[in-house]
């Protein structure tokens, strides 16, 4: 590979502009994309991580939401492509003496701005942004809504492991109601022939969700499950009261190893970070054999890569 990544590569006519979430996106759209991201992870296995991809380009992070994996992912990802790279922080800016989000993104974007990244906790401020900017956007996390880079790290990461995805049952545990990682996987994965279960205490469970299942009962969940992922307690978006105690979350729902033993022998197990360690998942799951949770950030790199590649060079029309 020498400039890059690219030159023998397609893509369809029709790939939407923005990663929003998976409106607009289809299985070729998402099968292309994980192309391009073993090809990253090619580059990401050299001595010299580093490709000239993306010259000249400026990407954004705008972060009004705190983050370790997602904006330290893109960061790398952008500059292993040689894109320049603009950080912003919500809680360091001038938001903090009245800005507006429009005002804030309308100021970077005078700067020469290409191509942006956005977590916020307010839902449909990317969506926004996509009619202000003009500019390709990527959903780092929008609210409860949609974190479509994680369930494409985590369909990838499946893959890896899986094979294919065609009729696997995936079971997702934990906080539904308030997991955005929740509701991309529940777009994504089944898109890939996936069949999904969601399972909660009923307080952490939304009312329904298309295309897939929804279960208070683990075992139901995780019986002759091809792979189990765990997610966070959003302890800090609850705020009625929604989760009992801590011990009876753990009692009714806690992944451990014997729980694991109701999933298919070899089932491998995810989680998003960050974890709560020993209310999730028992203590030492997470560097056990089955456990995904590291190969997930490294994954992480490549497909955000893929992404940003995707959106800035790779779409046609
Ligand atoms: N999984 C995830 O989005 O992690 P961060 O909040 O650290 O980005």
């Amino acid at each position: 590979m020498g400039t890059g990544v690219m030159e023998t590569h397609t893509h369809s006519a029709e790939q939407p502009k923005h990663l929003l979430d998976f409106q607009g996106w289809n299985r070729a759209h998402i099968e292309s994309l994980f192309e391009t991201a073993k090809m990253m992870q090619e580059v990401l296995s050299r001595p010299v991580k580093k490709v000239p991809a993306l010259t000249g380009f400026t990407v954004a992070t705008v972060f009004f939401e705190p983050s370790t994996r997602t904006r330290l992912s893109f960061e790398l990802a952008a500059r292993r492509m040689s894109a320049d790279v603009l950080s912003f922080s919500g809680a360091t800016s001038s938001m903090s003496k009245g800005e507006s989000y429009k005002d804030t993104l309308l100021t970077l974007d005078a700067m020469g701005i290409d191509a942006y990244v956005i977590r916020v906790d307010a839902a449909g401020v990317p969506h926004q942004a996509a009619r202000w900017l003009g500019k390709p956007i990527i959903n780092a996390g929008d609210g409860w809504r949609a974190h479509p880079t994680q369930a494409l790290l985590d369909a990838f990461s499946l893959l890896e492991r899986l094979g294919s995805l065609e009729g696997r049952k995936i079971a997702i545990v934990g906080d539904i109601l308030h997991s955005r990682v929740a509701r991309s996987n529940a777009e994504l994965l089944p898109m890939l022939g996936a069949e999904v279960w969601l399972c909660g205490p009923a307080t952490l469970l939304p009312g329904e969700l298309p295309r897939v299942r929804l279960t208070t009962d683990l075992r139901e969940a995780l019986h002759d499950a091809d792979a189990v992922m765990a997610l966070r307690l959003q302890k800090e978006r609850m705020d009625r009261g929604l989760l009992p105690s801590e011990p009876e979350y753990i009692a009714g729902y806690q992944i451990t190893h014997e729980r694991l033993g109701w999933a298919k022998p070899e089932a491998p197990l995810l989680h998003p970070g960050p974890m709560n360690r020993d209310l999730e998942l028992e203590g030492t799951l997470a560097e056990s054999p089955r456990s995904l949770v590291e190969r997930q950030v490294a994954n992480g790199q490549a497909v955000r890569m893929a992404v940003l590649y995707h959106l800035l060079v790779g779409r046609k029309g």
